[in-house]
């Protein structure tokens, strides 16, 4: 069974991966090779938690029990040597994740599972320096952005991990809270990812002709049949909705739906501007600086109130 878990990097993703764990009763190893992101990540985790006690998902006790379950490692072996579970957020660098494995293998016992919450990685290239029975311990473990109020993992089954391990790891994510899926085959973007971009070459391209404004096609999205898919998926929505339909329907929209290979003129044009969205004040929208942290916590509030809905319906 595991009990106890190690998170390589506190930047974006690791330090919610640290922290989901530790709210979920688990102690968490928390390396970090930066010293300045040591010295602040834990400031940054208990301003999460406060805006979850502040939002009535989570008891004020909670909060420092939470913290004290995290500790923070300037050194790997130390951080990795006793641990069940190992899961790495590092920078997204073949080079750095194949050593990092390498390097696991020599520090932790042979029990260990190693993850990587890779978005594009492919599982057999990161495990390239590994032993074969290593390789067997070795999958992808994906989190999204907010690791710690978005309820999705994906977990990979395609590599050679045992059904015993693998659900060893499923099981962990269910105490912990989240709401994992088993990948079976090595694609990229693994199955969440290519839904949101799917879906987002077609917003893109919406505003690339012109077809409604940013506010509207984000109005469809959220009122439509993003409305709908928080609590249906779209297989289930097509049950509801007729098969047939949805066959004559797609039949006459495909020709008609975006087919670019690369990302559209739409973004591409904000991004060669230097427009990158909050951090740089503007994107599709306009976020000045002094709206900018409200405009982040709004966004954070609107995911917790879906994380209490979630938790009825699931
Ligand atoms: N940001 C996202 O939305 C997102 C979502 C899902 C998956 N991912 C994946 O998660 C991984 C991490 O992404 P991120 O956005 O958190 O990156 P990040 O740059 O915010 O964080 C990476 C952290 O790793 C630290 N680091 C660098 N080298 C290290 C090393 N050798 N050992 C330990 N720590 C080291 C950095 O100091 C930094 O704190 C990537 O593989 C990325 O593809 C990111």
């Amino acid at each position: 069974m595991i009990k106890k878990i190690a998170v390589l990097g506190a930047g974006t993703m690791g330090h919610t991966i640290a922290n989901t764990f530790a709210m979920a009763g688990y102690p968490v190893n928390l390396y970090e090779s930066f010293e300045k992101v040591r010295e602040t990540v834990k400031d940054k985790i208990r301003g999460e938690l406060d805006f979850l006690v502040r939002e009535e998902y989570l008891q004020p006790e909670d909060v420092q029990a939470t913290l004290d379950r995290i500790t923070l490692f300037a050194d790997l072996k130390e951080a990795v040597e006793d641990v069940d579970y190992v899961i790495e957020a590092t920078p997204e660098i073949l080079e750095l994740k194949q050593n990092l494995f390498k390097q696991l293998d020599e520090y932790c016992p042979a029990r260990t599972i190693f993850a990587s919450n890779t978005s594009s990685l492919k599982l057999g290239d990161m495990g390239a320096l590994l032993s074969e029975e290593r390789k067997a311990k070795l999958m992808i473990s994906h989190w999204y952005n907010p690791g710690h109020l978005i309820p999705i993992a994906e977990l990979s089954f395609f590599g050679n991990m045992t059904e015993e391990d693998f659900n060893e790891v499923y099981e962990l994510y269910i105490k912990a809270g989240k709401q994992p899926i088993k990948i079976l085959k090595d694609i990229t973007g693994m199955v969440a990812n290519r839904l949101l971009h799917a879906q987002a070459r077609e917003a893109f391209y919406l505003m690339e002709i012109g077809a409604a404004s940013a506010d509207d096609i984000d109005k469809a999205l959220k009122f439509g049949p993003c409305f709908r898919n928080a609590t249906t998926g779209m297989l289930e929505v097509a049950d509801m909705g007729g098969l047939d339909v949805w066959c004559a329907a797609e039949d006459n929209f495909f020709p008609e739906l975006s087919h670019q290979e690369k990302a559209s003129d739409a973004l591409r044009g904000h991004v060669e501007k230097g427009e990158l969205g909050i951090k740089t004040g503007k994107g599709f929208f306009d976020y000045p600086e002094e709206k900018r942290a409200q405009a982040q916590e709004a966004f954070q509030k609107r995911l917790v109130v879906q994380l209490k809905a979630s938790k009825n319906y699931i």
